[in-house]
């Protein structure tokens, strides 16, 4: 069994070994992924490729606890990361109220709040208040509406320049490690070269301090859009089709069950 990451090997892995993150959203498959993800993340995607939404601002703080707990419970032996979903952060006291909820009805190690500069002062809040806090800056899933869809950032010098204060920014808020979104691959590096917690990227280029992937955009089973930085390391959606037709044409020629599967 390999040991569960803490907050302290997350910070230390930094410079020393790429970090592996990666979603899940159920026991079944977090405990799939434990093997070999030093961190699991319950991100509101879950509300796209779990609750069939077109994006992740209606995912509520019921959705991810109950899914948190589910995850928690498939993997007992990984760094359990929680997002907050869109709206229960608005502000310090909002933000604390429901992280606790998530601390107190989970057993996951940290939540996840989107947002820079202007989220410091809740980051802060949080992390002196006894919860941990991943940071997540660049694209902004939660900004899809208001931003008019997914914007990659980092493309203009005052872009470079925000990125780097949002960074800092997170990073001087106590914040232990950073998702990076939808960054140009060179502005990410230079984030990551300038803050001592690690940054994890996530179509952000190679020459960051680790890599998450959403699991169903990874394994192939999320078929309505792929980003241009997801590889898809399986083709899910033709597997499961296949064998669900196999089973299906199987039932129809009554062919199964076969003797080894009767009493
Ligand atoms: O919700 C999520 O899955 C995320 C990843 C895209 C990092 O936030």
């Amino acid at each position: 069994m390999t040991k569960k990451m803490t907050i302290s090997s997350i910070k230390k892995s930094k410079g020393v070994k790429p970090l592996v993150m990666i979603t899940a959203y159920d026991a079944l498959f977090a405990k799939l992924m434990e093997s070999s993800a030093d961190m699991i993340l319950v991100g509101d995607s879950l509300n796209m490729s779990f609750a069939g939404k077109d994006d992740t601002l209606s995912a509520t703080l019921e959705q991810m606890i109950y899914h948190t707990k589910a995850v928690c419970n498939g993997a007992k032996n990984s760094f359990v990361v929680c997002d907050m979903p869109f709206g229960t952060y608005t502000d310090k006291d909002k933000a604390l109220e429901n992280s606790i909820k998530v601390f107190q009805q989970t057993s996951a190690d940290c939540v996840k709040i989107e947002g820079g500069e202007d989220k410091a002062t809740i980051v802060k809040y949080l992390t002196s208040n006894g919860i941990a806090v991943c940071g997540h800056i660049g694209l902004l899933p939660q900004a899809f509406r208001s931003e008019g869809g997914y914007k990659i950032k980092g493309k203009s010098d005052n872009e470079r320049e925000q990125l780097i204060k949002d960074a800092k920014a997170i990073e001087d808020a106590g914040a232990f490690c950073m998702v990076i979104e939808g960054v140009k691959a060179d502005v990410a590096s230079d984030i990551a070269a300038c803050v001592g917690i690690p940054v994890i990227g996530i179509g952000a280029g190679v020459d960051v301090d680790g890599q998450v992937l959403v699991f169903s955009d990874m394994l192939g089973l999320y078929e309505e859009f792929t980003p241009k930085f997801v590889k898809k390391y399986m083709d899910g959606a033709t597997l499961v089709r296949e064998a669900v037709k196999s089973y299906a044409d199987e039932v129809q020629e009554k062919e199964f069950p076969q003797e080894i599967h009767t009493y």
